[in-house]
């Protein structure tokens, strides 16, 4: 049976095909025909292709045997002993809505069984136990497409974090290079005209030298700004294949903590907020980096998104200046704290317990998806081997604190 995707069960694909009896069948002949085949759970009775009854094996075994059974009903037509109004439904029902009908309209149909057809005519019998399967197996597969789907939120909001970082990066590289190219073009002009002069046979010492000092401060600058676009690149290259590779890896902390946030710093320029970030330089960790810049980044990323919201609703009205604070501390025992800082609006006391949970968001329908700190704390919890937790902030604020193991496990 397949109820993968858009296509459900029907109850077609549970049918028995049992034999029929016509209505004149003497009990006696039933009984036969019960102890012959012990795998018949009921039998239709049918007129013509029509269904008019149902004689099922346990009902009718019970009478039967009881005392005088066989002598009250063995010589008399079966449509005596059959359940007249048993349940009768189309083939192409589906199975949630065949229990529907059975528990709403005939319950006991889940003992005898009930009688299925196609077009009208007779097409086989579903016991109870056969319905409660697929019942069963109709509400675990939906369970199944359910996680599905969630896993594959969790995946688009990470990949939401790395375009933030993509969308920074792509940002922060215009400026070296625009710089490069107005030097490289200043510079062209520069050698055009020396070119002209130099044609002209009416050059002079002083003539050389000049342009040779602008083509060394020319090439100095474009140098400098092309290199600092390489460095950038390099960075994110590396988070973006930290991110997407999950690899591990012997890297050190501040290098991994700074390359997040030169990403992240267009934004945070735009929104006003500074960061403090304090890092002992020489921390090594074996361990993801990438997962360690998808908590990064999800935590700034939040502080931007609710801590200082704007306006009605949102946590942040008065002015003062918007900061940040990432700090990163040893812990004993070979671990470390992380605590990512603001000073907006704080995160209410009976929200702070919910905030992990996955689809809890105070922003539903304003870009909130819930899942931003889910996938922080599975992070840290499954593949780094930690654990964070909310608290307030001295004087307001959001305060994520953090912990990890040097070595992940
Ligand atoms: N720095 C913060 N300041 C205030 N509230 C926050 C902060 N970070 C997270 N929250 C709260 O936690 C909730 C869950 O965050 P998250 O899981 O990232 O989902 P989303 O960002 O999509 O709302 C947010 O909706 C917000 O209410
Ligand atoms: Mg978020």
């Amino acid at each position: 049976m397949s109820v993968a995707g858009g296509d459900v069960a029907v109850v077609r694909s549970l049918r028995r095909p049992a034999p029929a009896i016509p209505p004149e069948t003497l009990g006696k002949q039933v009984a036969r025909l019960f102890e012959e085949d012990r795998s018949v759970p009921a039998f239709a009775v049918l007129r013509g292709r029509s269904p008019v009854g149902l004689i099922d094996r346990l009902g009718f075994m019970s009478r039967f045997a009881a005392r005088y059974g066989r002598d009250l009903f063995g010589h008399k037509p079966i449509t005596q002993m059959m359940d007249r109004d048993p349940l009768i439904v189309d083939a192409a029902l589906t199975v949630d809505e065949v229990s529907r009908r059975l528990f709403t309209q005939n319950p006991k149909a889940l003992h005898t069984g009930f009688i299925v057809t196609e077009d009208g005519a007779y097409a086989g019998i579903v016991t109870g136990i056969d319905l409660l399967q697929a019942v069963a197996h109709s509400l675990a597969t939906t369970n199944e497409h359910l996680r599905e789907a969630q896993a594959s939120l969790v995946q688009s909001e990470k990949m939401a974090a790395l375009g933030a970082l993509v969308a920074g990066v792509a940002h922060e590289i215009n400026t070296p290079i625009g710089s490069a190219l107005t030097a490289a073009t200043a510079f062209g002009e520069r050698a055009k005209s020396f070119g002209a002069l130099a044609g002209g046979g009416s050059i002079r010492r002083t003539d050389i030298d000049r342009f040779v000092g602008a083509a060394l401060e020319a090439s100095d600058y474009m140098e400098a700004n092309i290199r600092r676009a390489s460095e950038l690149i390099t960075g994110f290259k590396q988070i973006a294949v930290d991110q997407t590779s999950d690899e591990r890896r012997h890297f050190r902390l501040a290098q991994c903590l700074d390359d997040v946030m030169l990403s992240l710093n267009p934004r945070l320029r735009k929104e006003a907020v500074g960061v403090a970030l304090s890092c002992p330089p020489d921390l090594e960790l074996d361990s993801y980096p990438g997962a360690v810049a998808q908590v990064l980044t999800n935590l700034v990323m939040n502080a931007v998104a609710h801590a200082f919201a704007p306006g009605p609703g949102g946590a942040w009205t008065d002015g003062r200046p918007r900061r940040m604070t990432i700090t990163v501390e040893p812990l004993a025992g070979d671990a470390l704290e992380l605590v990512v800082a603001d000073n907006g609006g704080g995160v209410p006391a009976d929200v702070q317990p919910r905030v992990f949970d996955p689809f809890f968001t105070t922003r539903r329908g304003q870009g909130g998806t819930g899942l931003g700190l889910h996938i922080v704390f599975n992070l840290l919890a499954q593949r780094l081997g930690g654990g964070i937790r909310v608290e307030d902030a001295e004087g307001g604020g959001a305060r994520f604190v953090a912990w990890l193991p040097l070595v992940a496990p």
